[in-house]
């Protein structure tokens, strides 16, 4: 399948581009008379998870300077900021279907119990994020003709309760991201340990 080769032909690219030793370090196999610096590919898997990282780092950073914008009296950057961060989300969700078809599921029998126990935590997280957030996305547009959004004393006060209710989802799926991307960097130290 053209579609299927090309993706894996993408994923072998980025991997030998990004050759970098196994454990992230620089191995010295002593070969022969002198030392020579061994290096292999990275496990596209693990590029795809180092990628998943930087993403839920933007997303993160995103969500903090939206809530800042708003703070300082910005509520149309805070939008913005808060739907650019909702876009990475989805394009993190479609990129995990794909890695899902193209280069399975990890080999969870090879983790430590407490790895498996990090990962849990980690997906409870961003459950957390994706279901808060997109409660926030659902209850924030409700709020963008209110004078709560457009500052303008003309246009209709927001109903407290829905300013609660969005509040409350937007703080939760912060609250989520942040703890998410903590515990997804412990999984990815893990699989580069494991890796060596
Ligand atoms: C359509 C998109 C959105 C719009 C129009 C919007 C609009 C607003 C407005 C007008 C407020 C101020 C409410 C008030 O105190 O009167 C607010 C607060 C807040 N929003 Fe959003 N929002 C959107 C998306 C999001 C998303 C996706 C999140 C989180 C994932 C979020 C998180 C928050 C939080 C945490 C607060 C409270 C900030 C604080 O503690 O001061 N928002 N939003």
């Amino acid at each position: 399948m053209p579609i299927r080769a090309a993706v894996l032909r993408t994923f072998c690219v980025l991997s030998a581009l990004c050759s970098v030793p196994r454990g992230l370090g620089m191995r010295w196999g002593g070969q022969g008379s002198g030392q020579e610096l061994t290096t292999e590919s990275v496990d596209p898997k693990v590029l795809f998870w180092t990628g998943a990282f930087i993403n839920m780092s933007v997303v993160v950073g995103l969500a903090i300077y939206g809530i800042r914008q708003l703070r300082d009296g910005f509520p149309s950057r805070h939008r913005s900021l808060m739907i650019t961060a909702s876009l990475l989300v989805v394009g993190f969700m479609l990129a995990y279907a794909l890695k899902l078809v193209f280069l399975g599921r990890e080999d969870l029998s090879v983790w430590s119990q407490a790895a498996v126990w990090t990962l849990r935590f980690h997906e409870t997280c961003v459950l957390t994020m994706v279901v808060g957030g997109a409660l926030a996305l659902r209850w924030g547009s409700q709020l963008c003709t209110t004078r709560s959004f457009t500052l303008n004393s003309d246009d209709p006060e927001a109903d407290p309760a829905l300013v609660n209710r969005h509040r409350r989802a937007g703080r939760t799926a912060v609250i989520g991201a942040v703890l998410g991307l903590l515990s997804s960097g412990f999984v990815l130290m893990g699989m580069y340990a494991r890796l060596s």
